[in-house]
């Protein structure tokens, strides 16, 4: 028996691992049953409290994160859930962003590895760790009128603070080297943005120099050329660690590299609580056809396996994600076959049973 360091919980086979489970908006709901009957087949432990989120939860509750959800999530600490849908300007605020805030998601975890060969590139296998609560996501914007122009002006101010960086750089360090990562890389800004990503280069210098020097490799680089260099020779990096805005941006181009967002899974780490899900959106285009690709959910729930110390049920999701799409070709369409969300998550179950 395992005691997992966040959850609290004892994780073996024969005792249960509370969990909150949301289905979500648009394909949410299908990439999570397939997501679960793949956990069940693998006799992952979980004890799943069903709850609303999103625009589901904004018709059945009045609020896309309603009280009985977060209720839950504290309770359990541990939450797997599929995409939210967020109206983009105005209406609510981010159910996702709301969540970062309240359970303290501060490490937003996106590995990125090379599942199907074939692709535009081969053999990625990158982690990016992003900044969750601070940066430019905190929300202070607002417009300034200027003459009779209501929105003549828009300002919007960024804080990081010394102890939300120092968190987030320990949280890449320790990972890395709990992995066997072989580098850790600084993204920053601190040419221009000297106040506002400076603070996150000078803390990672004095923190390297203080408790990682010699147990792993760092560097720096700036955004921009990041950007160019990882489209280049992605090969030159392994470990990302940067801020929210650098972060989100980062890791969608990180997930082109592997072939598109159906295969790259998140992880939000937190102090209070763990949520695991799809990089990806609710793809309101492709909702209810039965066609969508419940991979990177799957990928997320390998994250959320390793968290409660399951590594070796995670290690088995993996090979039998890893044979399905590869050496028995079933593939959903988007990444060029033909099989639907349940034929490809029979296949999967078949795979996990002669595993
Ligand atoms: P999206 O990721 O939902 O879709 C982009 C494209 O990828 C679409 O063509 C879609 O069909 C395809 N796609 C996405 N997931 C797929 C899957 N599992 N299988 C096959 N194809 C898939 O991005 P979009 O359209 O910009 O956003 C839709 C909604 O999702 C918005 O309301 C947005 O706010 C929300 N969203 C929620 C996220 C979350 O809850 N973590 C993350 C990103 C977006």
């Amino acid at each position: 028996m395992v005691q997992t360091a966040d959850t609290g919980a004892t994780a073996a086979p024969t005792r249960r691992i509370p969990a909150t489970l949301i289905p979500g908006d648009g394909v949410g709901p299908e990439i999570v049953e397939a997501t679960v009957a793949v956990l069940e087949a693998l006799g992952a432990p979980f004890e799943w409290q069903r709850q609303d989120a999103g625009l589901a939860a904004v018709k059945r509750h009045g609020d896309p994160l309603p009280e009985p959800t977060l209720e839950s999530i504290h309770r359990t600490r541990l939450a797997l859930k599929g995409p939210l849908e967020t109206p983009s300007g105005g209406g609510y605020r981010s159910s996702n962003v709301r969540l970062r805030e309240a359970f303290k998601l501060y490490a937003n975890l996106r590995p990125a590895r090379t599942l199907v060969p074939g692709g535009r590139y081969e053999d990625i296998d990158l982690v990016v760790v992003r900044e969750n609560l601070e940066g430019l996501y905190t929300g202070f914007e607002h417009y300034v009128p200027i003459g009779d122009d209501a929105h003549g002006a828009a300002l919007a101010v960024g804080v990081n603070t010394r102890q939300g960086m120092n968190r987030i750089l320990e949280f890449a360090f320790d990972y890395a080297i709990a992995r066997g990562r072989r580098k850790v890389t600084l993204v920053h800004k601190a040419n221009i943005m000297k106040a506002l990503t400076g603070i996150m280069l000078e803390t990672a210098n004095e923190l390297y120099a203080r408790k990682y020097a010699g147990r792993i490799a760092f560097d720096t680089v700036i955004v921009d050329a990041c950007a160019m260099k990882l489209v280049q020779n992605p090969w030159q990096f392994d470990v990302l660690v940067t801020t929210n805005l650098f972060g989100d941006i980062i890791s969608d181009l990180v997930a082109g590299l592997i072939g598109g967002l159906g295969l790259a899974p998140g992880a939000n780490i937190g102090l209070d609580a763990a949520v695991f899900e799809a990089v990806h959106g609710s793809a309101p285009d492709i909702a209810g056809r039965g066609v969508a690709n419940p991979s990177a959910l799957l990928l997320a729930a390998a994250l959320m396996l390793e968290h409660c110390r399951l590594d070796e049920l995670a290690v088995r999701l993996r090979s039998a994600l890893v044979a399905t799409l590869k050496d028995d070709g079933v593939r959903t369409t988007d990444l060029g076959g033909s099989a639907t969300t349940e034929a490809f998550t029979q296949a999967l179950i078949a795979r996990i049973g002669y595993a």
